[in-house]
């Protein structure tokens, strides 16, 4: 579980080759811990038996049994393996989704700031974004209910993420049934986007909002993966479970090939972690966890300028640096005068603009390396 810096710095991933050797990535969400023993044994006896050829068809291999059978035990979930599609990645299912299942123009409603591929899906299919930013609350950041309301006047879509990537909000079965008020109300169609749901922090179970009820799940499409729970994204294996037999008719206007096709391995891998990967999951949380309190008592201690609340699920911490006054975007400073790597916030949307999101998915080495190297460049600085 705990691979060096140099042994780190030999990866070919994105997060290891997009900066300079001397920068420390902690940008795009992928962690940095080995695999989960179960998935490395599975990926290597498929290598071991040469057997890369078109993956087996994914009703034949249980996956979606597999996967249902662990929503109800995980999330008390109840949905059938019919109802469970299999795709490459949970971005591109959103731009399929938004594809068939809304019109050109159709208003999408989307909680900013938030994971930017939303804010592209949405521009880049013609369709109108609808930013409701979440607000500030005394300990987390809250949903504008009423502001969310106005705006589903004019939605077609909530493209939802649940939990919330970047300020790590796992919104609570409260919460959910007031935007499942307003997706009844409004008619609207729900796209939830649930790859982070493994990743709760807390004792709280993950709900998902498919599972609020009948009407709710006839109108929702999930989207979720074993890749961000398990750290095997370079696999590409999505997932869909459609709510209503209506929906998944529209979305079957696109022909098959225009889906493109199922990783083998992925397939194997997400297997393995569903079927094996608990313990290894319930040890990186641990991991997790501390490297949350960690991040919040650094930020308390150092930083009085800066505003964090501690995620309650995922392994990203949203830090907002305005009152800093740095005289220019946060990443670009850390990045320049720390070497550390952190999410871009403005492309988050407007409320990220002076922000930055950091990756604490890594050991607890290196995260102090990450949370000494910005205090030494904020030091500097005064
Ligand atoms: C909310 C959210 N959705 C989707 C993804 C990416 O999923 P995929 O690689 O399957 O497209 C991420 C990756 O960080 C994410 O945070």
């Amino acid at each position: 579980m705990k691979p060096s810096l140099d042994e780190l710095r030999r990866k070919t991933s994105a997060k290891w080759t997009v900066y300079d050797p001397d920068v420390i990535p902690a940008w795009v969400a992928d962690m940095d811990f080995e695999l989960a023993p179960p998935v490395r044994a599975a990926l290597d006896a498929q290598l071991a038996r040469h057997d890369l050829g078109y993956p087996q068809m994914y009703e034949r291999a249980g996956l979606a049994e597999l996967f249902c059978a662990r929503a109800a035990d995980r999330y008390a979930w109840q949905i059938a393996p019919g109802d469970v599609e299999f795709f490459s990645d949970v971005v591109q299912t959103i731009y399929l989704c938004l594809m068939t299942l809304s019109e050109p123009g159709d208003g999408v409603l989307i909680q900013t700031p938030i994971y930017p591929p939303f804010l592209h899906a949405v521009d880049e299919t013609g369709r109108r974004p609808l930013l409701c930013p979440l607000v500030r609350g005394a300990a987390r950041y809250e949903i504008d209910v009423a502001a969310l309301d106005a705006a589903a006047r004019g939605a077609r879509v909530l493209l939802l993420c649940h939990p919330h990537n970047p300020t790590g909000r796992a919104y609570t079965r409260d919460e959910l049934t007031a935007l499942a008020e307003i997706a009844l109300r409004h008619d609207l169609i729900v796209i939830s986007d649930e790859i982070h749901a493994d990743l709760m922090l807390d004792e709280r179970r993950h709900v998902p909002f498919a599972s609020l009820g009948p009407d709710i799940a006839a109108r929702t499409i999930t989207l979720t993966a074993a890749s961000k729970a398990f750290n095997i994204a370079g696999l590409c294996l999505a997932c869909a479970v459609f709510g209503s037999a209506s929906l998944r008719a529209r979305f079957a206007t696109l022909p098959g090939h225009v889906r493109g096709g199922r990783s083998t391995l992925g397939m194997t891998a997400a297997a393995a972690a569903w079927r094996d990967g608990g313990p290894w999951l319930e040890d990186t949380l641990a991991i997790l966890r501390a490297n949350r309190a960690t991040l919040a008592a650094h930020v308390a201690r150092d930083w009085p300028a800066i505003h964090h609340f501690p995620p309650e699920a995922t392994y990203l911490g949203w830090l907002d640096c305005r009152a800093l006054d740095l005289g220019e975007e946060p990443h670009r400073f850390f990045l320049r005068e720390a070497r550390v790597a952190l999410g871009e916030g403005p492309s988050f949307g407007p409320p990220g603009a002076g922000c930055v999101r950091v990756n604490f998915g890594t050991t607890p080495d290196i995260l102090n390396e990450v949370l000494a190297r910005m205090s030494e460049a904020l030091a500097r600085r005064s």
